[in-house]
């Protein structure tokens, strides 16, 4: 995996929509996996600039939400696919039909997130994978001792993954305790996956996920099996990486006909 420290969130956005310009570059109708949560904000608006620039278009292209809560419907701020919609949708100028979330107020759960994976491989797969990474390691909902072979299912939230979230909700009870998440099976059949994590809570879980052991127990070293996944990080999420020098040292040596141009 290729980790980029960047010096802060604004750099750190830069990065990773260049990464996923140039990973679509010439597709004519890409698919992107989306995001939710504070990480790929700055990513986001980047890639907005570039849309009203017109370096980019995305009116053809289609995007496939990580995760969504089960019990709150679509229509509610607090849903994932209204996030969705306000981050990614509207300012990136998706056509709405083209834009799903998996549904947490389906009737039967099982059949709709096994629906959702067959979509998503309808659709001929994702180009490119934006991530955030949870302090305990978890990518999309995959909690710490998810199948590392998992498809997209319903999950129970653990503890500390209701307290990060806690802050969008007036009162911390009303957390749901359960999500659909795409599987990490499904996010490892993206193309290419570019995560992005943010300040010093994250740097133990990017510490693990890039030079601990491989497990279940932080399911984004699962990452270090990915053969096109980036990682960027700013300095205070870097901070606990043991080869940090060395990470620096890639960039900075890198070739130029392989440096994404910006
Ligand atoms: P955050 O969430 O981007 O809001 O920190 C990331 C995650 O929990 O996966």
């Amino acid at each position: 995996m290729d980790v980029i420290i960047a010096s802060d969130e604004q750099e750190a956005g830069r990065i990773a929509a260049a990464h996923i310009a140039h990973a679509i570059r010439g597709i004519d109708e890409p698919v992107l996996g989306v995001a939710t949560g504070s990480s790929p904000l700055s990513t986001y608006e980047d890639l907005a600039r570039r849309v009203k620039e017109g370096s980019l278009d995305f009116s053809k292209a289609r995007a496939f939400a990580l995760d969504e809560y089960v019990g709150i419907p679509a229509d509610n701020p607090l849903s994932y696919a209204d996030t969705i919609r306000t981050t990614v949708t509207e300012p990136l100028g998706f056509d709405p039909a083209n834009v799903r979330t998996p549904d947490g107020m389906a009737n039967d759960i099982a059949a709709g997130a096994k629906e959702y994976d067959e979509a998503i491989q309808g659709a001929g797969g994702i180009d490119v994978q934006i991530l955030g990474i949870g302090n305990n390691g978890h990518i999309g909902f995959n909690e710490p001792g998810s199948s590392l072979v998992s498809r997209t299912r319903q999950i129970c939230l653990t503890r500390e993954t209701r307290e990060a979230n806690a802050r969008y909700f007036s009162d911390p009870a009303d957390v749901p305790t359960h999500a659909v998440s795409q599987g990490l099976g499904t996010i490892m059949e993206a193309r290419k996956v570019v995560l992005v994590a943010l300040g010093e809570q994250k740097a133990a879980a990017i510490a693990a996920a890039c030079e601990g052991p491989l497990g279940a127990h932080c399911p984004a070293t699962l990452l270090q099996m990915h053969p096109n996944a980036t990682i960027i990080v700013d300095e205070a999420a870097a901070g606990e990486l043991r080869r940090a020098d060395y990470f620096r040292d890639v960039q900075r040596l890198l070739p130029e006909s392989q440096r994404i141009p910006d």
